[in-house]
């Protein structure tokens, strides 16, 4: 057989049934579908009417919506550009034909839409059909403008159209819709503006509502982001911030931006002042609203800011987005992805721009939202040293939020790490024996207190060049900083052996070992990790979400210069059996379940502990009273 090139034939009624009923999901979409078309109208009317001034129109270019009840119709008017037959023809009688994108193609190729001032929302050529989802049959009775002629066109949506003369007062746009059985709701002016509302709320055309009492304007019309920066008041903003989310606070921040490069939107953010009640909810998602040429799209576009800004409320409008022809998923990825950096570059830059202007204000914000944002450490690894930047974190110190700058640039001579300690909570970290050879040096520790801390520290390799260091993990050298009391003569470490190997032979494989601490000072003993272990804190996250997880057993660390350590340790060579040997190995234990406490945690037989401690309590107190 010989090659053979043909075209494909389509069986029309069948594409246009395809369209009807299976490309939207919602069917109140088919409004949304007529408004745009009619804004679109009247933008080609302004923007022609501008150089014609034969096309402009006698009245303010509008849209209205009107139902009769009795004969079922709902009508959607404007007057704009309108058809002639031909243009009913080419647009409504081809189904995948825009007009639309034909004109703004025209305007580029005849280069009188340069500066890109008319941006228009059809591109596919089947909005329109989205009417028959409602309606048995439609009537569109156009006229265009320059002409005197109007045309009616009538079609049922499936067999075909038909064409013939008609009369309108003025040059535009009647769409008819003779609606279906079951969606006579939509002869209700409250469904109307409902739907108006969501959707087309921001065309720049006034919409209205006519019955025979009176005219009620649906759509506010404004669009606050397409307005000039300098023309827009900070209540407005303030107001359209409460509007648009919900919210009542004031927000944080307010940054309203035009971007321009390969893909080009408007973004109007807003950073909330307080902490939404929900903002831990795991279901809580980006509730940015994403629009197209002032056409709301959808406020569940999940990527266009990460979870880890999930707070940020506003709205962004690009003209660049390819939807799909239904306008419910967003194909092109990649512009998406390239407002979301931005989008979180503006973002970090404006934040960090505020801690510099205002400590407190920002520490407020930090201790709001900061532990959202330190997701992003966890989640982001290109914005991670932005984050830190943005990072605020509690100074054992000073008392007070610091910035890890502020932590690097006070460290001391011989210091390379960024000390911290894990802790549940400030408070309990200000009592923790980890920090005391610290502060006695004055040596600043932060506190990391939000679970998420555990996760980003093993990523984040430094700040500044300076690793993290835990203080409760590990062995810490702080014998190079010169101590507040120096003048104390160090024990010798090899005093303690014996000591140290009876506690060892006493808890056994309670703890991995015994060793004299370098930073304690006020406690007798403390817990710390192995150097690859776990911190007391991870462990604990482990454990809340698995019951069974055993953690590591932890290292003891005994204070050579605490007065109790070196009394057990004259004692520690005791007779086995007698009343001295009894003491120490009742001490040992005690000293252990001291440090548990300590952490947070409960010894690990309570009746064992509770004898040991009346033993020992008894045995001083009995010695004190017969002392007497
Ligand atoms: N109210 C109207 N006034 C003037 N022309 C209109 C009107 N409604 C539709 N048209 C013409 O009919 C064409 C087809 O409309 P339709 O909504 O199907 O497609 P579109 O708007 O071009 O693209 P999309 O599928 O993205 O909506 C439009 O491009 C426009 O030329
Ligand atoms: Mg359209």
């Amino acid at each position: 057989m010989t090659i053979e090139n043909r075209a494909f034939e389509a069986d029309t009624s069948k594409i246009l049934d395809i369209v009807i009923h299976s490309l939207y999901s919602n069917r109140e979409i088919f409004l949304r579908e007529l408004i745009s078309n009619a804004s679109d109208a009247l933008d080609k009317r302004r923007f022609l009417a501008a150089t014609e001034q034969s096309l402009q129109a006698d009245r303010e270019l509008q849209i209205n919506i009107k139902s009769d009840k009795k004969a079922k119709t709902l009508t959607i008017s404007d007057n704009g550009i309108g058809m002639d037959s031909e243009d009913l023809v080419s647009s409504l009688g081809t189904i995948a034909r825009s007009g639309t994108k034909n004109f703004i193609e025209q305007l580029e190729s005849s280069k009188q839409n340069d500066d890109k001032k008319l941006s228009l929302i059809g591109q596919f050529g089947v909005g329109f059909y989205a009417a028959f989802m409602v309606a048995e049959t439609v009537d569109v009775i156009s006229r265009k403008a320059g002409n005197d002629k109007a045309f009616k066109w009538h079609s049922d949506g499936t067999t075909g159209y038909s064409l013939d003369d008609a009369s309108r007062d003025e040059a535009g746009t009647d769409i008819i819709l003779y609606l279906k059985k079951d969606a006579k709701e939509f002869l209700e002016e409250q469904r109307i503006s409902f739907m108006i509302k969501k959707y087309s709320d921001h065309l720049s055309a006034p919409i209205y509502w006519q019955d025979a009492e009176a005219t009620t304007m649906l759509n506010s019309a404004s669009a606050i982001w397409t307005r000039k920066k300098s023309e827009i008041t900070e209540e407005q903003y303030t107001s359209f911030y409460q509007q648009a989310s919900a919210a009542y606070d004031t927000p944080y921040l307010t940054m309203h931006n035009v971007t321009e490069g390969v893909t080009n939107f408007t973004s109007l953010l807003f950073v909330p002042s307080t902490r939404p009640v929900d903002l831990f909810n795991p279901e809580r998602k980006s509730r940015l609203q994403l629009y197209i040429n002032r056409v709301f799209i959808t406020d569940e576009c999940e990527d266009l800011v990460p979870n880890w800004l999930r707070f940020v409320r506003g709205v962004v409008d690009t003209p660049d987005l390819d939807l799909n022809v239904s306008r419910e998923m967003l194909q092109q990825v990649p512009a998406i992805n390239k407002i979301k950096k931005s989008i979180i570059r503006r973002i970090l830059t404006e934040l960090k721009k505020q801690a510099g202007k205002n400590k407190e204000e920002y520490e407020k914000f930090w201790l709001d939202f900061g532990i959202v944002v330190k997701e992003g450490l966890y989640e982001d690894a290109d914005f991670r040293e932005k984050i830190l930047e943005l990072c605020r974190f509690y100074s054992c110190k000073k008392g007070v939020y610091i910035s890890l700058e502020e932590y690097v640039s006070e460290m001391k001579e011989q210091q390379d790490e960024i000390y911290y300690l894990s802790s549940e909570t400030v408070e309990q970290a200000e009592i923790s024996p980890h920090i005391e050879g610290f502060k006695a040096r004055d040596i600043d520790v932060l506190v990391l207190s939000d679970p998420i801390d555990e996760f980003w520290l093993p990523l984040v390799a430094d700040f500044d060049g300076k690793k993290f260091k835990s203080a409760s993990r590990g062995a810490v050298d702080l014998e190079k900083f010169e101590s507040k009391d120096a003048e104390k003569k160090k024990p010798d470490p090899s005093e303690f052996d014996s000591l140290i190997a009876r506690i060892k032979s006493n808890l056994g494989e309670q703890i991995s070992d015994v060793r004299l601490s370098s930073t304690l000072t006020e406690s007798p003993a403390c817990l710390v990790a192995d150097e690859n272990g776990m911190d007391i804190q991870m462990e604990r996250l482990m454990k809340a979400h698995n019951r069974d997880f055993q953690g590591a057993p932890r290292i003891l660390e005994i204070n050579p210069g605490h007065v109790l350590v070196s009394a057990l340790n004259k004692m520690a060579g005791a007779k086995s059996g007698s009343k001295e040997s009894e003491l120490v190995d009742d001490a040992s234990y005690l000293l252990f379940d001291q440090a548990q406490i300590l952490e947070g945690r409960m010894p690990t037989d309570l009746t064992a502990f509770s004898k040991r401690m009346t033993r020992v309590m008894a045995s001083s107190i009995t010695d004190n009273a017969n002392s007497k």
